[in-house]
């Protein structure tokens, strides 16, 4: 959850680094630091909270020096202050680190036995000493920080450099990932492509248990066990994309807004408009043969995949198994030779869903996963990759990505039918030209967004906030409470419409909103129900329906949002608008950090 970059260059590295780590704040930013050697000292500007306090830091006292290391942090251990930011020092030696380093306790108290002193409360400082004490004992740079590596369990991608040598920068990785880029008599470590993107789209990506010695002309990569590893040099897709906000406030506003477009590339790629038939990209698996599909994700890339589950089993009738990945992991689910393991992520990075894929590779099931960033970690350990093309996401809240997933999922869905006999042609043609009308219909929705903006200002005033959902508006429910309370921080709850009289009915009354998410579908009269059980204590009703559910309603609800009718499948997708600009306004009302909400950091490669 934290952004670490590393140049071994040929002009002052400073603020290009600060560059690199700009592109990797959506990791996390707690604090921000920046360590170069010059003339055969070792420097550092550290600052607690965002990467401009770094800034306004280097303002003041520059630093020169043609190699250093940057880091953008996302605490985990140590408040999140100017002690305790990256870089660490440790006598000759510079490092920074992205993960959790399991067993610091224990090392923290051998160096401590050995006569270190600690500055700081991190884990991260431990690795420093530990390189240190591998110099004090006649190794060379190279060979101690080796030495270190070995000594490391649990999550790291570091950088490391030295004293006297402004021509190695070393790096390794054990889960967080790490890139190594390739310049023009210049070389680059990164957590990833884009924040190498200003540099090069020439990159190496190191696999787990490798590390690797990093000098102007030349590179290097071992295995744990220090034998020599070659690693693929590819071409990075979309580093150059620059990302900015075009002319919206917040980048999650953007990428609201960008979600008719992205929504109809991704569906591009899975559909065929012109046969209105679905595309049959390989699958790792075949749809006919399994018995089950058991899916894993976080957050909102877990309630997408929930809706999911509702279309394979209503399509396809195939079972499926869907868990959060922090639990999945641990739960050993029993597997057979005829299930299968989908995966979404849009970082694919997250260390608990990537856990999971490694789990159900244990167990010898092909493995797929629907991503954002196609040269993840979870995308490279997958036997088949589903791409969302969303672009880069970097509003912290998940949105166009999840619309994404949704898409891929939708299509996958319909495949799954086809190919299990579940689905005429004729069906198949009719749900695909349905899918296809997606994005017009969120072009249409985006059109609401006023009246939404409206209804946050009143939303802006309250403590807490209830969504209620049906079937797949269920975990749409879920999703909205989600988006709210992960960006204005107002405790939001997301329910089955039908599990309110088991006791969540005890909430309500006049200060908490209700927000009730219905299309007109099948069960639409069973959640009326529901509204006006809630209507009867005095709960105020806001519900976001469509023009047949507007007029069959029977509840007052203080703020109906109307949207056009549409097709079934495809109201998940376009439902998903509202409950996010719902969220956005209020969040911009409380005046809250939109792209950046506190405690948060977009990729959680940490358990
Ligand atoms: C989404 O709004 C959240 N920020 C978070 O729940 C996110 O969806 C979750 O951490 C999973 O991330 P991933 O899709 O990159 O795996």
């Amino acid at each position: 959850m934290c952004g670490i970059v590393g140049i071994v260059g040929n002009a002052p590295v400073a603020p290009l680094i600060v560059d690199a780590l700009k592109r990797l704040e959506y990791r996390g930013y707690d604090s921000a630091g920046v360590a170069t050697i010059e003339a055969g000292a070792l420097s550092r500007r550290r600052a607690e909270g965002k990467l401009v306090n770094l800034e306004n830091r280097l303002k003041d006292k520059p630093l020169g020096g043609k190699i250093g290391i940057g880091h953008t942090r996302w605490a985990t251990h140590g408040v999140p202050n100017e002690i305790n930011a990256h870089p660490h020092f440790s006598r000759d030696v510079a490092i920074v680190h992205n993960g959790i380093i399991e067993n610091f306790a224990e090392l923290r108290a051998e160096l401590i036995a050995a006569g270190f002193e600690f500055s700081s409360q991190t884990d991260t400082e431990v690795v420093a000493h530990l390189v240190t004490r591998g110099l004090d004992n006649g190794l060379t740079p190279v060979e101690a920080a080796h030495a270190a590596i070995r000594r490391l369990q649990g999550a790291f991608a570091l950088a490391i450099m030295f004293r006297g040598d402004d021509n190695l920068l070393i790096g390794a990785r054990n889960g967080p990932p790490l890139a190594v880029g390739h310049g023009d008599g210049e070389m680059y470590l990164g957590s990833d492509a884009i924040a190498l993107a200003p540099f090069t789209d020439s990159i190496t990506y190191l696999e787990d248990g490798d590390w690797v010695v990093v000098r102007r002309n030349e590179m290097q990569i071992f295995d744990a066990a220090g034998k020599p590893v070659e690693r693929r040099r590819q071409k990075s897709i979309g580093t150059s994309f620059l990302v900015d906000k075009g002319n919206h406030r917040h980048f999650m506003e953007k990428e609201i807004h960008e979600q008719p477009e992205v929504i109809s590339h991704t569906l591009a790629h899975y559909l065929d408009f012109t046969t209105s038939r679905v595309n049959d990209h390989p699958l790792p698996f075949s749809f006919a043969e399994l018995d089950r599909l058991a899916i894993s994700a976080c957050g909102t890339a877990y309630l997408a995949g929930l809706i999911g589950k509702y279309w394979f089993e209503r399509y396809a009738r195939l079972p499926v198994d869907i868990d959060i990945a922090s639990e999945f992991r641990y739960r050993e689910m029993p597997l057979t030779k005829k299930s299968a393991a989908l995966f979404v992520s849009q970082s694919g990075e997250t260390a608990d869903t990537l856990a999971s894929l490694r789990y159900c590779r244990r167990e010898g099931v092909p493995i797929a996963a629907i991503v954002n960033v196609r040269e993840s970690t979870i995308a490279r350990e997958s036997d088949g990759v589903f791409p969302t093309l969303a672009g880069p996401e970097i509003g912290v809240a998940s949105t166009k990505a999840f619309t994404c997933q949704l898409s891929v999922l939708a299509a996958l869905a319909v495949r799954a039918a086809v190919e299990r006999g579940h689905l005429s042609e004729a069906d198949e043609q009719r749900l695909v030209r349905e899918l296809s009308e997606a994005p017009r219909f969120a072009s249409q929705v985006l059109k609401l967004d006023e009246q939404i903006a409206k209804v946050a200002r009143e939303l802006s005033q309250v403590s807490h906030v209830l969504y209620l959902g049906r079937d797949t508006s269920y975990p749409l429910a879920m999703e909205g409470a989600l988006k709210l309370k992960e960006i204005s921080y107002i405790h939001a709850e997301g329910y089955a419409a039908g599990e309110l009289k088991h006791g969540p009915i005890a909430l309500i009354d006049e200060t908490m909103p209700v927000i009730v998410i219905a299309p007109h579908d099948r069960i639409f009269d069973k959640t009326v129900s529901n509204m006006q059980e809630v209507a009867a204590r005095g709960g105020r009703i806001i519900l976001i329906t469509d023009a047949e559910g507007a007029a069959r309603s029977t509840v007052d609800a203080v703020e109906t949002i109307v949207l056009p009718e549409m097709p079934e499948i495809i109201m998940p997708i376009v439902y998903a608008l509202p409950v996010q600009l719902l969220a956005y306004h209020t969040a911009v009302f409380m005046g809250t950090d939109v792209d950046q909400p506190r405690n948060l950091a977009k990729s959680v490669t940490v358990e």
